[in-house]
């Protein structure tokens, strides 16, 4: 406990201090400090303390049967995955992503399969004209959905309408950085500006129960304010991410206030708008060809379900003394220089003449740490130029001390590969369940990276 601390108040001016003169230090009166006990409420407390004057808040007990918040499913499977279950009603969720990403024709696609069910759907567009929106519509082949459409970019405007008659159980507003609120000064798209009008949005879907969605772009300049600065403000983040490049999309949620964060949603980028991928490992794995070195398949984990990637690595000599590069697309590059040191250190493999290019095919991005050892695999091969058999799996997390350490869900992830037409895997020792579930799966088990190294060179 504190120690009270004694207070001398100053019986002509009332300031106070913390020993006793003769003098005040303030207005210079003699024989004014008069030791007080507790605290002095100063003007400035007066006003500022926020100890009593309110209401009682009703507390209530943590094991109180909770009420489920309703779920609208969107249509779209793998939306409604990432989502965990669907758009929850009186919830905000900001979805982000680069311009030109498909966040758009996303949210239209998902607003149209939603009013074709039955549900009222406003889609509020700050960056098209409504025709460009139902042009867009009918080229998606949606243009006859029950959608109540609005090119508008007050938030007063747009929540004056929403509020005239009973609320849309989902509202779409594209997008954020576009909205403006006239209680605040500032262009669109300043943080001030972003964070006002997604307050009182969001307070609209809190007091009547709509699912808003937001969506935020993402971009890497800065000149506009990204959708960081709302993430706390909302309940649900989801992350549309891939390369503009390739055709497939994947749907991430970061945040999650009513479900998990662990599930993906996959989905391709085709002329007529975006389809669902159902089984992502075929999409990640087409075009392999034997016998190439530098490539070994990973079979990844996104929450619950399986994702097959090819993971490349190549491996270049230089002449001269010059500081390699190391270069990643897909991975974490921190990781990288991991597994090269432990290649380095534990296995006498010498990287430190060589350029390193490691690269996840197809633009996907690997979160998951038992990709360790399918990059082990891949860098071996590409130093030796010895290919790891195209029909072999890896998977397994590399310790500092080039231990191999075990993974969770190896069944699933063994079960994915033999579905593909795998049929060997590399996996650490020890793994619960791989036994069993492997099958017709031939496995090799390693303690260490160094026997991992011995056996793809063939010691
Ligand atoms: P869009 O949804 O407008 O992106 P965002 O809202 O994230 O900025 O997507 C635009 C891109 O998607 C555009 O470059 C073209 C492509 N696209 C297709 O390939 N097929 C389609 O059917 C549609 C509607 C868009
Ligand atoms: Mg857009």
């Amino acid at each position: 406990m504190a120690k009270p601390q004694k207070r001398y108040v100053c019986q002509a001016c009332g300031s106070v201090a913390s020993r006793w003169s003769g003098q005040c230090g303030d207005c210079a009166e003699w024989n004014t400090l008069v030791q007080e006990a507790g605290a002095v409420a100063t003007p400035f407390q007066a006003r500022h303390n926020l100890q009593g004057g309110g209401q009682l808040v009703m507390l209530t007990q943590l094991d109180a049967p909770a009420v489920l918040p309703e779920r609208r499913t969107s249509g779209i499977a793998e939306l409604d995955r990432a989502l965990g279950g669907g758009f929850v009603e009186g919830s905000a969720t900001l979805i982000g992503g680069d311009p030109g990403i498909g966040k758009s024709t996303l949210l239209l696609q998902a607003a149209a399969r939603m009013a074709l069910a039955g549900s009222s759907v406003a889609y509020i567009s700050g960056e098209e004209a409504a025709d460009q929106v139902r042009l867009r519509a009918q080229r998606l082949g949606l243009g006859h959905a029950p959608v109540q459409l609005a090119a508008a970019t007050s938030v007063r405007d747009i929540l004056t309408t929403l509020s005239s008659g009973p609320p849309p159980e989902l509202v779409v507003i594209d997008s954020i950085q576009t909205m403006h609120s006239d209680l605040i000064e500032g262009a669109p798209g300043t943080v001030s500006q972003v964070r006002a009008s997604a307050q009182e949005l969001i307070r609209f879907a809190k007091e009547r129960g709509s699912a808003v969605v937001l969506v935020g772009h993402v971009t890497k300049d800065g000149t506009i304010a990204g959708p960081r600065v709302l993430e706390h403000m909302v309940d649900t983040v989801l992350a549309f991410e891939g390369e503009r490049s390739h055709q497939y999309r994947i749907l991430r949620a970061n945040k999650n206030r009513f479900g998990g964060t662990d599930e993906i949603g996959v989905f391709a980028m085709e002329t007529g708008g975006l389809t669902e991928v159902a089984n992502p490992s075929a999409l990640f794995l087409t075009n392999r060809e034997e016998g190439v070195t530098g490539a070994t398949v990973f079979p990844a984990l996104e929450g619950t379900r399986p994702v097959l990637v090819e993971i490349q690595a190549l491996v270049v000599r230089l002449a001269s003394g010059a500081t390699p590069r190391r270069s990643v697309v897909g991975w974490d590059s921190g990781r990288l220089a991991m597994v090269l040191a432990v290649l380095e250190a534990r296995c006498g493999l010498s990287f430190s003449s060589c350029e390193v290019y490691l690269n996840v095919a197809g633009g996907y991005r690997v979160q998951d740490p038992a990709a360790d050892l399918a990059v082990a695999a891949a860098l071996v091969s590409g130093l030796s130029e010895r290919p790891v058999p195209a029909d072999a799996v890896a998977f397994g997390e590399i310790a500092l001390s080039g231990e191999i350490r075990p993974v969770a869900h190896a069944a699933l992830r063994l079960k994915e590969a033999g579905k593909l037409g795998f049929e060997r895997a590399m996996l650490p020792t020890g793994v619960a369940g791989a036994k069993n579930e492997g099958g017709a799966m031939r496995l090799t088990e390693f303690r260490t990276l160094a026997r991992f190294v011995d056996h793809l060179l063939g010691r």
